[in-house]
């Protein structure tokens, strides 16, 4: 969370770094509603993993960003796991989907 935090000024370099990561946790065995789970979580998680640091704007802004994260990683693992199967693994989608991106609730 930390690392996309600080990516977020520079997202040509976040996005596929964020995608790749999605791609492990399918291997990791992670499904997309996992990610609801998690989020529920994160909270009490960042609470106890930073500590001191986990201040009144992180606790503000981590949802967002978790939504973010989320949304993007889902995308890049299962939106086009089909096409993926057949075709390899995409690359160089970041520009395409951070332009197209609609961020909306269970996406
Ligand atoms: C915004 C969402 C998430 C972020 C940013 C995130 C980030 C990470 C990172 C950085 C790692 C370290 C390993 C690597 O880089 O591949 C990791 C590992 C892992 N994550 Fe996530 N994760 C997210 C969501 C989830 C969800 C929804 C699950 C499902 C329960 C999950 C399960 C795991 C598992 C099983 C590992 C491997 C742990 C290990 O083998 O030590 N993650 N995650």
């Amino acid at each position: 969370m930390g690392i996309a935090v600080r990516g977020l000024g520079d997202p040509d370099r976040l996005m596929p770094a964020v995608e790749q990561l999605a791609r492990r946790h399918v291997h990791y065995g992670v499904l997309p509603e996992h990610y609801e789970t998690v989020r529920a979580a994160s909270p009490w998680t960042l609470e106890r993993g930073l500590r001191d640091a986990f201040t009144a704007e992180v606790c503000d802004a981590s949802p967002e960003v978790y939504h973010l994260l989320a949304a993007v990683m889902k995308n890049a693992a299962y939106a086009c796991a089909a096409s993926d199967a057949a075709y390899g693994p995409r690359s160089g989608t970041a520009g395409r989907f951070t332009a197209s991106l609609q961020l909306r609730p269970g996406l």
